[in-house]
């Protein structure tokens, strides 16, 4: 399931934010080996708080990670573990895809449902700079929370998820088999 939301980033703004806190960040970490390709920085959530108030969701249960992805990487299906929720703010000039079950979307601004859907990601000439908000709280709570604040852009996203007003998020059985299981998830191209 993708929301499309209603918000615009000020790109070049949290784009500096990103560049001026890279040295703060890493590259994400598979079994003890950095994945030179994948850099990810934490921690910045003060620096983000205009956003996390403009989107209403500051009581909810939160990390903000910068993401930033070279080109031509791409992720496999997966299932991100913990159930997590994610809410994505596109900084690059071009839009990231994401396949969720095999459909292909593009998005500026959206919720994801990550920890419960299989989704994946096709590797792009353009790399990927994204301002990640990864929630605990569960998929309704969250949408309720954006809803009520009119984040939620209804025209855009019924028009790829007809029946989304009445999405219940669930794990099944056959998603759990795509549990990010960290030493099948990367490859690069
Ligand atoms: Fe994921």
């Amino acid at each position: 399931m993708i929301c499309h939301l209603n918000y615009k980033i000020d790109k070049k703004k949290y784009k500096k934010v990103f560049f001026d806190n890279y040295s703060k960040g890493k590259f994400y970490n598979l079994n003890g080996v950095d994945v030179p390709y994948w850099w990810r920085i934490y921690g910045l959530e003060k620096e983000v708080i205009e956003v996390t108030r403009d989107l209403g969701i500051q009581d909810l249960n939160f990390q903000a990670v910068f993401t930033f992805q070279h080109q031509f990487s791409k992720l496999p299906d997966h299932v991100d573990i913990d159930r997590i929720v994610g809410l994505n703010l596109n900084l690059a000039d071009d839009m990231p895809n994401i396949t969720i079950e095999k459909k292909l979307y593009e998005y500026e601004a959206a919720l994801i449902d990550v920890g419960s859907k299989v989704h994946s990601v096709k590797a792009d000439k353009k790399p990927r700079l994204v301002l990640k908000y990864t929630f605990t709280d569960n998929w309704s709570k969250i949408y309720e929370v954006l809803n009520k604040h009119n984040i939620i852009d209804h025209e855009k996203t019924v028009k790829d998820n007809p029946e989304y007003k009445n999405y219940i998020s669930i794990l099944t059985e056959k998603n759990k088999k795509f549990l990010k299981e960290p030493n099948k998830l990367l490859k690069n191209t």
